[in-house]
């Protein structure tokens, strides 16, 4: 809800009222065929701006101190880790391990996610912990196994980089370095990494030659019998909800730690992006499963039977060809470059 809020007034919220229910329709009544309706490409179109917050508006010098910020090791106390290492552009804003390791050589229990079309996502964190965008980044800088910086001495370090006290007088109008200008300006940044195009998208702007046929019917499977467009739906292929798909065997309980009385959110982890989702195994919060070959498996068997499973989890009977389409549909999700420009933001 407070997601709605905060887009209304944007260009973003026509494309947003018109594609929610039709995402409805599509999930519930696509054939598969192959054949879109004008309709149903249009719940799928990328939309024409980004979503910045009205207490965090976007201007180019907060983006540019943003992105200083992010891909610099200051940010750490051995000088080694930035955001960017384990949120790399080229391997589509994650790192493609299992688990995300930083200053403690034993690792992070959960799986770097992907930054991508982050702008749009309301709750953040694989538990959804994280309100916003601003408020993540003191998690990953304070946490002793990610950066393990404290908040003043990492003030304390930039106040003393004179590249920063420049940087922070043109985004804010004077020197001083503080925890929310710090935030602030990350968040800019992060908000305008957003998917680049793919044959998917020209595909759903008329270019009936940007994907094959077999990648056309996997769409279709997509949207109709394997259920996945109940979760992952609209231009980024997710609603932004948590859900247990059944795949979750270890001690997290995801979003259930948060709500340990509601039966649905445990092992509820948030649905991801798909976007570039060929780029960035292996797969899950917990980076428990290596190839998209074996994501379908996970879903053509429906994952483990329990009270919180989704009930749009449900084994699906997928034949061969079927199986091939899905994935041959997720690749077309690739962008052809793997570093997005980011767009220009309008607002
Ligand atoms: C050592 C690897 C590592 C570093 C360094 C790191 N992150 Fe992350 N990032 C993660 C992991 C793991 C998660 C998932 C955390 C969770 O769900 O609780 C995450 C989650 C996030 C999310 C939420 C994404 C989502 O889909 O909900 C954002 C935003 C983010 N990081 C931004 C940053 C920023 C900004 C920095 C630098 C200040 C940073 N990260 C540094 C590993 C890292
Ligand atoms: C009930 C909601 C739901 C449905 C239906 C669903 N997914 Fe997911 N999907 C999720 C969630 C939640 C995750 C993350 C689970 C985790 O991290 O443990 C996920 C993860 C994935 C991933 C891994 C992405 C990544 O970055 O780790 C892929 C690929 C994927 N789903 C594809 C599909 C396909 C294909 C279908 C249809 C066969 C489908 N999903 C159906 C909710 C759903």
């Amino acid at each position: 809800m407070k997601q709605m809020k905060r887009w209304l007034g944007f260009p973003i919220t026509a494309i947003l009222l018109v594609g929610l229910p039709l995402g409805f329709l599509l999930a519930e009544g696509a054939h598969d065929s192959g054949v879109l309706s004008d309709a149903q490409r249009a719940s799928y179109r990328r939309p024409s701006a980004i979503p910045f917050p009205d207490d965090n508006p976007y201007t180019r010098a907060k983006a540019d101190l943003g992105k200083m910020l992010f891909f610099d090791p200051i940010l750490s106390r051995s000088r080694k880790h930035s955001c960017s290492s384990c949120h790399m552009p080229a391997k589509a804003w994650a790192d493609g391990l299992p688990h995300a390791i930083g200053e403690d050589p034993a690792g992070i229990e959960l799986r770097s996610p992907t930054l991508i079309d982050i702008a749009f996502l309301d709750l953040l964190g694989w538990d959804g912990k994280f309100p916003d965008l601003e408020s993540v980044a003191f998690a990953p800088l304070t946490s002793p196994q990610n950066m393990n910086m404290t908040e003043p001495d990492l003030v304390h370090r930039l106040r003393a980089a004179p590249r920063y006290v420049a940087a922070f007088t043109v985004a804010f109008g004077d020197g001083d370095i503080t925890r929310p200008r710090i935030e602030q300006a990350l968040a800019t940044y992060e908000r305008t990494i957003i998917a680049g195009e793919a044959p998917f998208d020209r595909w759903i702007m008329g270019d009936e030659t940007a994907i094959g046929a077999e990648a056309k019917r996997g769409f279709a499977l997509f949207n109709g019998k394997a259920h996945c467009a109940s979760c992952h739906s609209g231009p980024s292929f997710t609603d932004g909800s948590f859900q247990d798909i059944g795949s979750a065997t270890g001690n997290d309980i995801g979003r259930g730690r948060l709500f340990p009385k509601s039966e649905k959110l445990q092992y509820a982890f948030k649905t991801p992006t798909l976007r570039d989702v060929a780029r960035r195994g292996p797969y899950m919060h917990d980076g428990s499963i290596a190839t998209l070959e074996d994501v379908i498996e996970l879903y053509d068997k429906g994952g483990i039977d329990r009270p919180s499973r989704s009930p749009s989890i449900t084994p699906l009977s997928l034949t061969q060809p079927e199986k091939k389409a899905l994935i041959a549909f997720l690749r077309t999700l690739t962008a052809d470059k793997s570093e997005p420009n980011p767009p220009p933001p309008t607002r």
